[in-house]
């Protein structure tokens, strides 16, 4: 298949652009280099052409003949300043639009889209008496007493968490989840037009070499793991209980070599797929694992909380093996251990 992959000389992208070659796709591989991902005077990897993909004409030129579009290029991070909001309306939100109506006049008419678990906002929790329940915003009380987990809203319970499925409602929080949801729903939008076929992967906590080292935007994961490399202890919140799916790079790039396997076998509309290892590990387990592979200082848990935090959100990876035959091959404690001191890429 011709795939035009978006995103190319990113942290996922590169790993994708790799993988899809392996499979003997035919890649067009575009990369506009936002700084906030790399540094000033970064070169284009080999083979990746400077396209921003809000330029339209720019895409009516790589378009022609492409079979499937893999749309990894995206502002990321949780959108920490609200003067983010425009950033992520321009890259992901107005983007994917000026991407998807590229695509309707090159008559693409598949898409894999790389999404993201912000959108559910909160995971899944249930009440002891009250079964399935949507959580309340977390007390002020509470986190200041160290009582992390969410209450029920019906006997103010607190909650224990479950598994995320992919028909779990959409309930963002952050500009950044916003912007994500707006990137499926546009998807969403352009199928219908064009009767054209979305696969939406929903990545979990993503960790692996060449992760952007530790920015006001990075994720946990490259957080510690830039702390130890500065020999501190990684600082972890609340009580370090709270529970993520950490999955590694290289399975996040199978499974969208999956996707673009079997994209012609699903319907015209998006389909949504948690992509995740399926073995959750606690935010205190995860620095745990790192700081013991390098025999670095021990984690300190500091109980500070982040308002725009959500306590647990963990993935069902069931419909991924079912419609996509992806399961994840890297284990965290195998995954965890090499990443400890793999190499990151310098932000600063
Ligand atoms: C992260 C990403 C999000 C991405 C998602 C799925 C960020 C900021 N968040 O969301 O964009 O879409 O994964 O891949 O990029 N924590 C500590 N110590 C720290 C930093 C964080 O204990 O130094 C804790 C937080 O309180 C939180 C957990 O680690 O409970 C996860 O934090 P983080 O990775 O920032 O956010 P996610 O919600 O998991």
């Amino acid at each position: 298949m011709r795939v035009l992959l978006t995103g190319a000389a990113g942290f996922i992208g590169g790993q994708v652009a790799e993988r899809l070659a392996a499979a003997d796709h035919d890649l067009v591989g575009v990369d506009v280099l936002l700084d906030k991902a790399h540094l000033p005077g970064t070169d284009l990897p080999a083979g990746v052409q400077r396209l921003d993909v809000r330029d339209a004409t720019g895409l009516d030129a790589v378009l022609p003949g492409i079979d499937v579009v893999c749309h990894q290029a995206a502002m990321v991070g949780n959108g920490v300043d609200a003067q983010d909001l425009p950033g992520y309306a321009a890259h992901n939100d107005l983007g994917t639009a000026v991407l998807l109506a590229a695509m309707a006049r090159a008559g693409v008419r598949a898409l894999v889209l790389a999404s993201s678990m912000v959108v559910y906002g909160e995971g899944r929790y249930t009440c002891p008496d009250h079964g399935e329940v949507t959580p309340l915003p977390r007390r002020g009380d509470d986190l200041d007493a160290g009582r992390f987990d969410p209450r029920c809203p019906r006997c103010s319970a607190l909650l224990s968490w479950g598994l995320v499925p992919e028909s779990a409602p959409i309930r963002p929080r952050s500009s950044y989840a916003v912007s994500k949801v707006a990137q499926e729903q546009y998807a969403q939008a352009w199928s219908t037009l064009t009767d054209g076929r979305c696969i939406a992967l929903r990545y979990h906590n993503v960790y692996g070499p060449g992760m952007p080292a530790d920015t006001p935007y990075s994720g946990v994961a490259a957080v510690f793991r830039s702390a130890m490399a500065r020999g501190q202890a990684p600082r972890v919140f609340e009580d370090g209980g709270q529970m993520r799916d950490f999955v590694h790079v290289a399975d996040v790039a199978r499974a969208n070599v999956a996707a673009l396997g079997r994209i012609a076998d699903h319907p015209v509309g998006l389909t949504p797929y948690n992509v995740c290892s399926g073995q959750p590990r606690t935010i205190g387990q995860l620095a745990d694992a790192l700081a013991e592979a390098v025999g670095g200082p021990r984690p300190v848990v500091t109980g500070e909380h982040r308002a725009a935090d959500v306590r647990h959100v963990v993935a069902a990876p069931d419909a991924a093996r079912e419609g996509l035959g992806f399961q994840a091959a890297v284990a965290p404690e195998e995954g965890l251990r090499v990443f400890a001191d793999a190499p990151l890429r310098p932000t600063r």
